[in-house]
């Protein structure tokens, strides 16, 4: 969908092209580079829709994939998402202040495919990072578990079979309140909030071009 901006931008690049025909002008350069500088942002946006279509087409006919969009270096992409494990280890809060530092936020994984990702790249680091923080917690309600982005959880990887989350006060009180991911079996078990794990955070792929 063209948004009313663009459309304007639009009307007026053809009503200039009418004009520069019937009068024959030709653009200064800095017309010039104005010009086309429109005509590339079109373009940009007509590529996104083409590609995506061309994407969500192709998975249905056995089409080679392409990407539209793609993320920084060293992090795993699972489709039009970006995912980075941190290994220095810091409590729930912090670490939700740690992703936003870089643009992200703590992971929020709805998918199998993104946990088979986050443990290929968990089994890759390896050594004493088993357990990541997301960006899941039922702080504020318990019982009421809320991604960072304060969605509902609808499909969860809970442990069930340890009887996670369990909110064991063993450790004090207040219980668990804050979700981890066990990187090698895809699991989240509830723990403490104030532990110190390493982290999983998480952006939006960019656009190609
Ligand atoms: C691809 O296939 C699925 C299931 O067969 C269907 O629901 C979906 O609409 C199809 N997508 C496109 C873009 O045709
Ligand atoms: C709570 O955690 C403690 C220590 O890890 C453990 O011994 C205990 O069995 C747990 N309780 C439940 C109900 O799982
Ligand atoms: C988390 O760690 C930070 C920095 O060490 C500390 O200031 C904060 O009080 C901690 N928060 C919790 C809930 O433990």
């Amino acid at each position: 969908m063209m948004n009313p901006m663009k459309a304007t931008v639009l009307f007026v690049l053809l009503g200039l092209m009418v004009h520069e025909i019937s009068c024959q002008e030709t653009r200064t350069p800095k017309e010039e580079v104005a010009f086309l500088k429109v005509r590339l942002d079109l373009m940009k946006d007509r590529y996104k829709q083409l590609c995506n279509q061309y994407s969500s087409l192709a998975n249905n006919c056995s089409a080679p994939a392409i990407t539209c969009n793609e993320c920084p270096a060293g992090w795993l992409q699972v489709k039009d998402q970006c995912f980075l494990l941190n290994t220095d280890r810091h409590n729930f809060s912090t670490s939700v202040e740690k992703c936003k530092d870089i643009g992200a936020h703590l992971a929020i994984l709805t998918t199998r495919e993104q946990h088979e990702a986050v443990e290929k790249e968990g089994r890759r680091i390896a050594g004493f990072h088993i357990y990541y923080w997301i960006g899941l917690s039922d702080s504020k309600t318990e019982g009421e578990w809320r991604w960072v982005d304060n969605s509902a959880l609808k499909t969860s990887f809970w442990d069930v079979q340890r009887s996670e989350p369990d909110n064991n006060q063993s450790q004090g009180p207040e219980g668990e309140d804050c979700a981890v991911v066990d990187s090698y079996t895809q699991n989240w078990y509830d723990v403490p909030c104030e532990f110190p794990y390493p982290r999983i955070c998480q952006k939006a792929a960019s656009p190609l071009l």
